[in-house]
């Protein structure tokens, strides 16, 4: 056997170890970061190690400083885990080396992006013939998305912004609900539009933008504009109400951009997919893979109706950059050289196949309305939000350090893990179900610790 053979069925056992322990695994990290870059650190020595032994010591020293992520009780954030079959498939693109860059660096990746895209704009109720990019996540989506929306909009109001940048051009008005994702305030940065150029739109009591008030600042609005709505509130999950706004966007031709990082997965369930009616009347959409469709890390996407000025605000051309027919992924993103992300998406999308990924998303919107049904059924815990998706907003006797004390105690405990946040003004603890992983079991017995937490913060604050 090559050394080659034993190196990679080292990892390939030490995975599938770490697979079957999952539900014994601690969900928050054993070691600080002080202690992981002790076990990882030291001066580079000037000689090279054995591989075998490189990876063992990767593992033996980064495993304490791990999240659990991939078990069923890792409620943080919206992360999701990882299918068995995209892990799988990841590592396979890893071992092939691909450069997803074009067709010519790589047919395979060109094509698995090609297929999977096809598959998720159909999955997610998008219009036939919307270009795609594969991006590192919902943040580069978002990014992406609104530099093809400047490139239009400025187009239409006749300035190149691709060549001629943006001193000089007309002004673009960007409006966005009150309780957008802070990503689209970086995107707004890096393209040159500036945070400030922001105009907030009211948001309801949900984090819903309100098309009323969408309606009322784009109205006598001629110039170019953009409009940032949302597709799953962050903390609440709610859906902005996208067929009102897509009304309001048509009036005034502005763009209509939909950041859907996990909520637009509720398309994907026919149970769900009245909470995005409308999105299909968007100019782009952003939405993740590494979420709620559980690949690996790291993996957004991005579509858009007008691949003209998709391709123009992304697609570069060289002399050395030969080009053959067939897609070519650089021209939809703003990386050149990267990763294959396709295959990870096609396994993931094979694996579950179309009532898969709609089990998938049922099943995490079950567990989040179980959690807010045993949460809220112990006095003195309140669910803030309409449990309408995956995420649940929990407060403990109305009281923020009560509420911040049992988010303590909860990672503390290790059961689960779940972290905090403030809505509309008061804390509240934040329960994302985003993994194929978690079941009904996970669910009780994490409800269980975190009203064991409560009543201990109770007595302990009280
Ligand atoms: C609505 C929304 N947009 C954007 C993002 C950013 O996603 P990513 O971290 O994958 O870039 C998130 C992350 O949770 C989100 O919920």
């Amino acid at each position: 056997m090559s050394d080659v053979h034993d190196l990679f069925r080292l990892a390939a056992d030490y995975a599938a170890q770490f697979h079957d322990t999952l539900d014994e695994r601690p969900v928050g990290p054993r070691a600080s970061y002080d202690e992981l870059v002790e076990a990882l650190g030291g001066p580079l020595a000037d000689e090279g190690s054995v591989d075998a032994d490189v990876v063992s010591e990767l593992i033996a020293a980064a495993e304490p400083g791990l999240v659990g992520s991939q078990t069923g009780r890792y409620f943080g954030f919206v992360f999701g885990s990882a299918l068995p079959a995209s892990v799988a498939a990841d590592w396979v693109a890893s071992a092939w080396d691909q450069n997803g860059f074009s067709v010519v660096t790589s047919p395979a990746a060109a094509a698995a992006e090609e297929v999977a895209a096809g598959w998720l704009a159909e999955l997610l109720g998008l219009p036939d013939g919307v270009s795609s990019g594969f991006v590192t996540g919902a943040q580069g989506a978002n990014t992406t998305g609104l530099a093809a929306a400047r490139q239009h909009v400025l187009a239409a109001a006749g300035w190149d912004v691709a060549r001629d940048g943006l001193a000089g051009s007309p002004r673009i008005r960007v409006l966005a609900g009150g309780e957008r994702h802070v990503t689209i305030d970086r995107s707004l940065r890096l393209l040159g539009l500036g945070s400030s150029a922001l105009e907030l739109v009211r948001a309801d009591e949900q984090g819903r933008m309100r098309a009323d008030a969408l309606r009322d600042a784009l109205a006598g609005s001629g110039g170019p504009a953009i409009v940032c709505a949302q597709a799953g509130n962050v903390n609440t999950g709610a859906v902005d109400p996208l067929g009102e706004i897509a009304d309001a966007c048509e009036a005034a031709g502005a763009w209509l951009h939909v950041d859907g990082a996990f909520g637009l997965w509720a398309a994907a369930s026919p149970r769900l997919r009245h909470l995005t009616e409308g999105c299909e009347r968007a100019d782009s959409w952003a939405t993740d893979a590494h979420k709620w469709l559980n690949v690996p890390y790291d993996c957004g996407v991005i579509f858009c109706r007008h691949p003209q000025s998709h391709g123009e605000a992304m697609a570069v051309a060289a002399s050395y950059l030969q080009r053959a027919d067939g897609r070519s992924p650089s021209d939809w993103v703003p990386e050149s050289s990267r990763r294959a992300r396709g295959f990870a998406v096609w396994a993931a999308l094979r694996s579950l196949g179309r009532d898969g990924v709609a089990d998938l998303v049922d099943r995490c919107c079950g567990h989040a309305r179980a959690f807010a049904d045993l949460l809220g059924a112990e006095p003195g815990v309140e669910i803030l939000n309409d449990v309408v998706l995956n995420q649940v907003l929990v407060r403990f006797d109305d009281d923020d350090e009560t509420t911040r004390e049992v988010v303590g105690r909860v990672q503390a405990d290790g059961t689960c893990w779940l972290g905090g946040t403030d809505w509309q003004g008061r804390a509240a603890m934040r329960i994302s179900v985003s993994s194929f992983r978690t079941t009904s079991e996970d669910v009780e017995r994490s409800a269980e610790a975190i009203l064991t937490a409560a009543r201990s913060a109770a007595a302990a604050v009280g």
